[in-house]
């Protein structure tokens, strides 16, 4: 799902092709006959083609798939491929198509997405786990699998997400740290309902604190602090520049909360109250993993040294699989402000 997932997310519109052999063509009338699972990914690759439905093929396998209980056509067992559907599965793939023909995500329509090999719940406007994201988890594991171990009293790192969304980051890293903890904090009570869903879907739960809270809030930092002292924050902050939102395909645009992406004239109005709270929060020492637009590693970079007083220092920047500077990693070195040490097991899922 990795690749296709890549092939999915093209940020900007598809090209929008009008008219054509299906002008008259009544995409939510019934198929007429019964067809097998290979002529109707054709069918409605071709319909979603005409339309200018971005991956159409694509698309039309997903649903297809999902619909005979797979995640992609390729993985169906080959006598499936040409046996007939039934008239239920057949209208089930018609309703999921009609929504693709309004650029609902395929994430959406199908309600589950992969992410780091979990298979997560997804639902509209919860923002939806990007390829690049798994590129940011694979750094932070990369780093943690060099530092000394037994880090505290429970023996693995606490972490810190700021943004969950459908707890993505938070629940893969989780899974893959076994000794981890983390506080997974959003000011979207939807991405909450949600993380909270995937964590006792994968029963995580035990391990996840999951905290309602905005962080551009004045002394956000406050509620997090009973928490005790944190070794690493990571986050996939809103950072788009605002005049580029207009630019976002349909898919985006309609169907995923503008919060999610919005980093306001620079994309930094959210990243900066992460470094701020991040520099309260953290163990000397401690680091931060971000995810960015490119133009945010120099951007943050000169930000970040006309703050001395946060103790912050950029260390290292990754490319993505693009080629484009997109991740970065920077480090606290400075005193450990005051805070409880390990409230951890005493304090209540929010
Ligand atoms: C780009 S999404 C990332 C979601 C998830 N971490 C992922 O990578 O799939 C950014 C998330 O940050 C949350 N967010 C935006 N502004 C915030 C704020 N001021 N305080 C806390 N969370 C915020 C949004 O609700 C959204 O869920």
């Amino acid at each position: 799902m990795k690749v296709w997932g890549r092939i999915l997310w093209t940020l900007l519109p598809g090209p929008r092709r009008k008219g054509g052999i299906w002008g008259s063509w009544a995409p939510h009338a019934p198929l007429v006959r019964l067809m097998s699972a290979t002529e109707l990914v054709s069918h409605w690759a071709a319909v979603f083609e005409e339309k200018g439905i971005p991956e159409a093929r694509e698309s039309s396998e997903y649903i297809v798939a999902h619909v005979l209980g797979a995640q992609t056509f390729q993985s169906l067992r080959p006598a499936l491929w040409t046996q007939s559907l039934t008239p239920q599965q057949l209208q089930c793939v018609q309703e999921m198509s009609s929504h693709r023909l309004q650029r609902m995500p395929v994430q959406y329509i199908l309600g589950e997405w992969d992410f780091q090999g979990l298979n997560l719940k997804m639902a509209p406007p919860v923002f939806i786990p990007r390829p690049e994201t798994e590129e940011l988890v694979d750094w932070v594991l990369e780093e943690e699998a060099q530092r000394p171990c037994a880090l505290d009293a429970q023996g693995g790192p606490l972490i810190l997400e700021i943004g969950c969304g459908s707890g993505a980051i938070a629940l893969s890293l989780l899974s893959q740290l076994p000794q981890s903890r983390i506080i997974a904090v959003d000011k979207a009570e939807a991405a909450i309902c949600l993380t909270h869903e995937n964590a006792h879907r994968l029963q995580l739960q035990d391990r996840i604190r999951i905290v309602l809270l905005d962080v551009t809030l004045e002394r956000s930092w406050a509620h997090l602090l009973p928490w005790g002292p944190v070794d690493l924050v990571v986050s996939n902050p809103p950072y788009i520049f605002h005049q580029d939102m207009e630019h976002l395909a349909p898919e985006i645009l309609s169907y995923e909360d503008p919060a999610a992406l919005d980093g306001g004239k620079e994309g930094m109005n959210v990243i900066i109250h992460i470094l701020a709270l991040a520099s309260r929060l953290l163990k000397n020492s401690g680091s931060i993993f971000l995810e960015v637009d490119p133009r945010h590693p120099g951007l943050v970079g000169s930000w970040l040294r006309s703050q001395p007083d946060l103790h912050l220092e950029l260390m290292a920047v990754r490319k993505d699989f693009c080629g484009r500077p997109r991740f970065m990693h920077i480090r606290k070195s400075g005193p450990q402000f005051d805070s409880p040490e390990n409230a951890w097991p005493g304090l209540q899922l929010a």
